[in-house]
């Protein structure tokens, strides 16, 4: 199997050398898609006025440094929308299923341009934290209706290539034909690799378990994420009865 995949880490900082983004881009472009419906759009970041707002939105360390390319990636049902007949009723792209399709849709090519870059000797860090204004995000990039924005991801060559995170153990995550049965004694093991992996590394060592993380994500600030059912709506998602 390709180790590749292996290999895995964020990087968060990168060095001052161009990349062949086109190619990232065709990788994107390339990526599994739901019904061929290709529901997303790809956005290149390349004024520093523009990258400057987003990097305020998301607070990423990533983003406070010149390196690095950066990407949106938007749900998009908009442009199948555009090629119906006029008066069509619309509601398969703009329902639950639809907005899903197209989060699959731009979170499979993410992966995909991430995975082609650390092929490619790169490396790169998703940016969830785009959602921490997402009207914002909208306003900024001038998101038609039927689209919304999901993920950021920078990619770029690695200026140091951190540790990597040591994942949930295989009886906790892996189930054989039913869900897995939870295993305390695993995850006590997991918490001690987690806070050795804490306190050694190089850069922001704290001590820390999986249990302390989870527990303290109930505290999160949740910035304007609890309004994303009401953008959805705004930008002409129907939302889930229950959410209106
Ligand atoms: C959907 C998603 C959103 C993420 N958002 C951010 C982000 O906004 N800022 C950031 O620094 N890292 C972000 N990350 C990276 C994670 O923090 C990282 O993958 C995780 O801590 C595990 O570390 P590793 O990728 O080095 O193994 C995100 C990852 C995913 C999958």
């Amino acid at each position: 199997m390709d180790s590749a995949s292996l290999q895995h880490r964020t990087i968060r900082r990168f060095k001052p050398v161009k990349i062949d983004y086109r190619a990232l881009e065709d990788a994107a472009r390339a990526t599994s898609t739901s019904e061929f419906l290709q529901s997303f759009t790809l956005i290149r970041i390349t004024k520093p006025e523009l990258r400057a707002a987003i990097s305020k939105i998301s607070g990423s360390l990533a983003l406070r440094q010149d390196n690095g390319e950066l990407f949106i990636f938007v749900v998009d049902t908009g442009r199948d929308i555009r090629l119906t007949e006029p008066g069509s009723n619309v509601h398969t792209f703009t329902n639950w299923n639809a907005f899903l399709a197209g989060a699959f849709d731009a979170t499979l090519a993410v992966q995909n341009v991430l995975a082609t870059a650390e092929r490619s000797g790169m490396g790169g860090v998703v940016l969830g934290s785009i959602l921490n204004d997402p009207q914002q995000m909208i306003d900024l990039l001038h998101l038609p209706k039927y689209t919304f924005p999901l993920l950021g991801l920078m990619v770029g060559v690695p200026e140091t290539v951190p540790d990597q995170k040591p994942r949930l153990p295989r009886q906790l995550v892996v189930g054989e034909d039913s869900y897995p049965t939870f295993q305390a004694d695993a995850m006590a093991d997991y918490d001690q690799a987690i806070s050795d992996y804490y306190t050694s590394r190089g850069s922001n060592a704290r001590p820390e378990t999986f249990t302390s993380l989870v527990r303290r994500h109930l505290g999160a600030d949740q910035k304007h994420r609890d309004e994303i059912g009401a953008i959805l709506k705004a930008q002409g998602f129907e939302m889930p009865q229950e959410l209106k």
